[in-house]
């Protein structure tokens, strides 16, 4: 059994950070973890965490968490992975190749940056200074984004910004592209994050 759940879309994590204090009043704080019990302590010592994601329809995102840390899971529609080959001109690092031993996996060192296209697997925390990115996956113009926005996710603090591949825009204070954890597949619907291989 694992906590997870399906993201609300006024619903953000908010993770402590130096720049919190940054973060507007709109954004409401969900407590994540109610209680320890010995496994969930475990988990946050770094334990693997298994996710069943049959429930994940396109275009929606869950969170779960490994390592104290908020991995998302996105099930991206056709038209959102259509759009990411055409990105590449307008991120910093399109390839994924800096930090790649860090943040990147081999087997993510795609366009999509995922094992299957159809599911972004990506540690939900800014590369700039650990702010949570909030979803915008509503392309065009918005408040705080250009009016060319083809979705992606926003980060309140400092304003960087990510595709749907969690890959930085260029100009941005965020570095690096956001982390995919090591995660391996047990089946279709469900995931392993945090191991590479089934023990
Ligand atoms: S923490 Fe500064 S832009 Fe994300």
């Amino acid at each position: 059994m694992t906590d997870q759940k399906i993201d609300g879309g006024k619903r953000t994590w908010i993770i402590a950070s130096s720049c919190a204090g940054a973060i507007g009043a709109g954004f409401v704080a969900v407590p994540f973890i109610k209680s320890f019990e010995p496994s969930e302590r475990a988990r946050a010592a770094g334990a693997p965490v298994e996710v069943d994601i049959s429930a994940l329809k396109p275009g929606e995102k869950m969170t779960v968490e490994w390592r104290g840390k908020p991995v998302w899971i996105v099930r991206r529609t056709p038209e959102q992975l259509a759009v990411l080959p055409k990105l590449d001109p307008l991120l910093a690092d399109p390839l994924s190749k800096r930090n790649a031993d860090e943040l990147t996996p081999p087997y993510a060192r795609n366009e999509d940056r995922s094992i299957k296209p159809e599911f972004l697997v990506v540690v939900g925390i800014c590369t700039h200074l650990g702010c949570s990115p909030g979803d915008k996956f509503v392309p065009g113009p918005q408040p705080s984004l250009p009016d060319n926005w083809p979705g992606g996710f926003l980060c309140p603090c400092h304003g960087s910004t990510f595709d749907m591949a969690g890959r930085v825009f260029k100009d941005k204070p965020a570095p690096d592209n956001l982390e995919v954890p090591p995660h391996v597949y047990l089946s279709d619907s469900r995931i392993l994050i945090g191991e590479e291989k089934r023990a």
